[in-house]
């Protein structure tokens, strides 16, 4: 059965769309537009319908209109979104409106236009490109092939746009200027499993010191992606690499181990153990101003926990999760 043609009886929709041009103002507003537009209408067609029939000097970037090219990403009611293949439908049905602003993490320019410098240096900080492995040098004069299986490893990486989004949504490149942000670690990890790159080792031990662990594994990157990179999957890979490949060297990489090892000893958390075991002794008397304060408000967190009921069921997970998978083969 064919499926059903989309509505195209207009709707009407109210945009609120961020404005800001340094030349001329103190500081951003928000301009208030109203169109007729038939639901399966793209956010960036009426945004250019907005400019070119109402408002000439409304400032955006936008190139291929295909959901290619990456340029037209800006937060579309709070989420980053590619404008040119976001429906004004559901998002009118959704939240009544349709607020406009550009991308979060990088600075304002004009309008929807912002700086992306910041995203284009984290991702040149990772080494971007391959590094020849002396072990199996580079063909000259023909093709370095791989096999299927290794390419699949490194299979979602390819598709990224280079569009920003998930950067825009990251809270992890938000809260530290250190951490790379998704698309450059997704990009790492491209790298990193790719078996004719030499600099896998030192690509781990780098990045375990240089923001890893900053990832606060809130998958907003993956969520935002229009092309299912998933980035916060290949960050999760990465950690688990840089913790076989170098170790724990840092208390990032210390309190994640220290997480799965007491939830296998007891199926719940020793909050002072955790501590312990993420800063080191030493370290930790630092911290004992903060501990006698939580001490104080939750004398239940600093207490030992008693062992869960199905706690042999629990380290069965645990073996099973340990054998070791293709990937890390
Ligand atoms: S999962 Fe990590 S990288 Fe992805 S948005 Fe959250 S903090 Fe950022
Ligand atoms: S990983 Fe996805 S969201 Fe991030 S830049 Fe690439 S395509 Fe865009
Ligand atoms: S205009 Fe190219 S991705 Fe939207």
């Amino acid at each position: 059965m064919a499926a059903a043609a989309a509505p195209r009886t207009p709707v009407v929709a109210p945009f609120e769309v961020y404005r800001f041009d340094p030349a001329h103002d103190a500081r951003p507003h928000y301009a208030r537009y109203t169109l007729e537009l038939a639901p399966h209408t793209p956010v960036l067609t009426a945004l250019l319908k907005i400019r070119d029939e109402i408002d000439p000097s409304l400032t955006l970037r936008y190139s291929c209109r295909s959901a290619i090219c990456g340029s037209c990403a800006m937060q579309v009611n709070s989420k980053s979104r590619l404008a040119c293949e976001t429906p004004i439908g559901p998002e009118i049905e959704r939240h009544g409106r349709i607020v406009i602003e550009p991308m979060r993490n990088q600075p304002v320019l004009r309008d929807l236009v912002v700086d992306q410098s910041p995203f284009w240096a984290r991702y040149a900080s990772i080494r971007p490109h391959l590094v020849s492995d002396p072990s199996r040098p580079m063909p000259v004069g023909r093709e370095n092939p791989m096999t299927p299986a290794e390419v699949d490893r490194f299979k979602e990486t390819p598709r990224c746009i280079a569009c920003a989004a998930c950067y825009s949504a990251c809270p992890a490149v938000e809260a530290d200027p250190q951490f790379p942000g998704p698309m450059a670690l997704a990009k790492l990890y491209r790298f990193v499993v790719d078996p004719r790159d030499g600099a896998r080792q030192d690509r781990l031990l780098r990045i375990q010191r240089e923001g890893l662990w900053l990832c606060l594994r809130c998958h907003l990157c993956t969520e935002a992606c229009p092309k299912d990179v998933r980035p916060s999957e290949r960050i999760r890979d990465l950690k688990e690499m840089a913790v076989q490949a170098v170790g724990v060297t840092e208390p990032g990489s210390r309190h994640a181990v220290a997480f799965a090892e007491n939830i296998r000893r007891a199926g719940m958390l020793n909050e002072f153990r955790l501590a312990r075991q993420t800063f080191g002794p030493v370290a930790l008397l630092g911290q004992v101003g903060q501990g006698l304060r939580i001490w104080r408000k939750k004398p239940e967190l600093m207490k030992r926990p008693h062992p869960i009921e199905g706690l042999d069921e629990l380290r069965q997970l645990y073996d099973a999760l340990e054998e070791p998978s293709e990937e890390s083969r």
